[in-house]
């Protein structure tokens, strides 16, 4: 039995999705804790792609359990979406569940982060605009519907009359939008209670149901540690914590029930939206990463600017998360580049540093200082075993590993299951902390 936590290491879009599949392969119950449909996480199987926004990545397998728990923002017109796009591809959504207790997210709060983001101009964050900060906003503000306000027939006109009152005031009043018609918009969303009914649960029961009977738990994060509201690069940020400890509390479980945490990380770094991006490549070699990586947002389809493996965001992602061990993917993608450079530290006001800064400010003044590794310059996207790789890509590998002080457990190679080599099973491996790490060292 292992419950173990998937999260990303950098900007988001890592290849968790990927990851979260393969290793689904041996779970019980797969749970997104965090995030809404502003995630797109890819998975390819065989010659067929699942794009999958809310739905956990562990929905391929019939035998597994998925849960988005009460952390998560529920759009239910996309998710139903989502699940009738499965369904019509054959892959039973039967054993979906959702938090009761998860917030949905509505219309306006999807036109409140457009207008918002169009009035902010210059100072725009670059959002998904799916309405994802202004549901997180309502929350914290304690105004939030949640998926129980929308399943119960009783109640629900009356939360909703109420809640669209008070944002028809700011729809109209402040962005100089329509207002949205309330009996129309209560309608729409007992449809949509009628359909989501069978799934809804109490998550944090079924997964403490779940860990009881010592089954095999992943939680799958979205987004990555740099887009964590409180320890990512804010303002540039989402509204949710994707780091590791927010599996806790989007889950509903304590931390002494979690056993390993895998960090997923590109071989190189992307970011979509707006933000400091030291490494950040606006030459050929971006165009270059860009292509080969097909890097298009999963769900906006913007194109995501690209840069160098940054260490620096790697040691820190290892230390907020607590990292075990490391995923690395999309190395491939390094395959044809004669050198590499890997951002070791920063140069700030003549000085070299080498933890992140948690001051965003002076984050976007620091230059990186890079150390240049040789390329391999062949395909590496059949190499099934470490040993199958050019010496000069494992050479790169072990750099990284030494620079962050993390072991790495997987290499992805190409966006299929079969295009990975497990290094040492980040599972049930010996469990590599770094409490044990330091304990294995004295
Ligand atoms: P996520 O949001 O972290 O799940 O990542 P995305 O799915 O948004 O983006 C990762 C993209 O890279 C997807 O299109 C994946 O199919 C693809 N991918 C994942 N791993 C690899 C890999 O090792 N090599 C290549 N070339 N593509 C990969
Ligand atoms: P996955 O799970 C990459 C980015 C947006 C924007 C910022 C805030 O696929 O890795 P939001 O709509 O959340 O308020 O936007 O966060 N962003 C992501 N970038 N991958 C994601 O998810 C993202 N989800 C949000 O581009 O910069
Ligand atoms: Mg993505």
């Amino acid at each position: 039995m292992a419950n173990v936590i998937v999260i990303g290491t950098q900007w988001g879009d890592e290849g968790k999705g990927k990851i979260t599949d393969l290793l689904s392969r041996s779970a019980d119950v797969v749970v997104r804790y965090q995030g809404g449909i502003n995630a797109g996480h890819t998975v390819v199987v065989n010659d067929r792609t699942f794009k999958l926004h809310l739905i956990p990545s562990g929905i391929l397998y019939p035998h597994v359990d998925c849960i988005i728990g009460s952390g998560t923002v529920v759009d239910p017109e996309v998710l139903i979406e989502e699940l009738d796009a499965l369904e019509a591809m054959g892959v039973s959504t039967s054993r979906l569940y959702i938090a009761e207790t998860a917030h949905v997210t509505m219309p306006y709060h999807r036109s409140i982060d457009i207008a918002a983001e169009a009035q902010r101009a210059e100072h725009r964050l670059g959002t998904t605009g799916r309405g994802i900060g202004p549901t997180y906003a309502d929350k914290s503000e304690r105004t939030g519907i949640r998926i129980v306000d929308m399943m119960e027939n009783d109640t629900r006109g009356a939360v909703f009359r109420w809640a669209i009152a008070q944002k028809n005031r700011i729809l109209e009043k402040l962005y100089n939008l329509p207002p949205l018609d309330p009996e129309a918009t209560i309608a729409q969303y007992a449809g949509y209670a009628e359909r989501l009914r069978p799934h809804i649960i109490d998550a944090s029961l079924k997964i403490d149901e779940a860990i009881r009977h010592r089954r095999n738990i992943l939680f799958e994060g979205a987004q990555g540690t740099l887009l964590d509201l409180d320890h990512g690069t804010y303002p540039y940020v989402t509204s949710s914590n994707p780091v590791a400890g927010g599996a806790c509390i989007g889950a509903g479980i304590g931390p002494t029930m979690v056993d390993r945490i895998i960090g997923v990380a590109k071989a190189y770094v992307t970011r979509v939206g707006e933000g400091p991006f030291p490494t950040e490549l606006q030459d050929g070699v971006g165009q270059l990463l860009g292509q080969r990586g097909a890097e298009f947002g999963t769900t906006t389809g913007r194109p995501r600017r690209c840069g160098w493996f940054d260490g620096v965001i790697g040691r820190y992602a290892v230390r907020i998360n607590g990292l075990d061990c490391l995923a690395v993917t999309k190395l491939d993608v390094l395959d044809e580049l004669p050198e590499i450079k890997v951002c070791v530290a920063y140069e700030l006001d003549g000085q070299v540093i080498r933890d992140f800064p948690s001051n965003a400010r002076t984050f976007a003044r620091c230059r990186p200082v890079y150390e240049t590794l040789p390329g391999w310059q062949q395909s590496t996207q059949h190499c099934t075993s470490l040993a199958e790789l050019p010496a000069t890509a494992r050479k790169y590998l072990q750099f990284l590993s030494d620079l962050l002080e993390v072991p790495i457990a997987i290499v992805s190679l190409g966006a299929s299951r079969g295009q990975t080599i497990i290094v040492e099973d980040p599972i049930h491996g010996p469990k590599r902390g770094l409490l044990e790490r330091q304990r294995e060292a004295s």
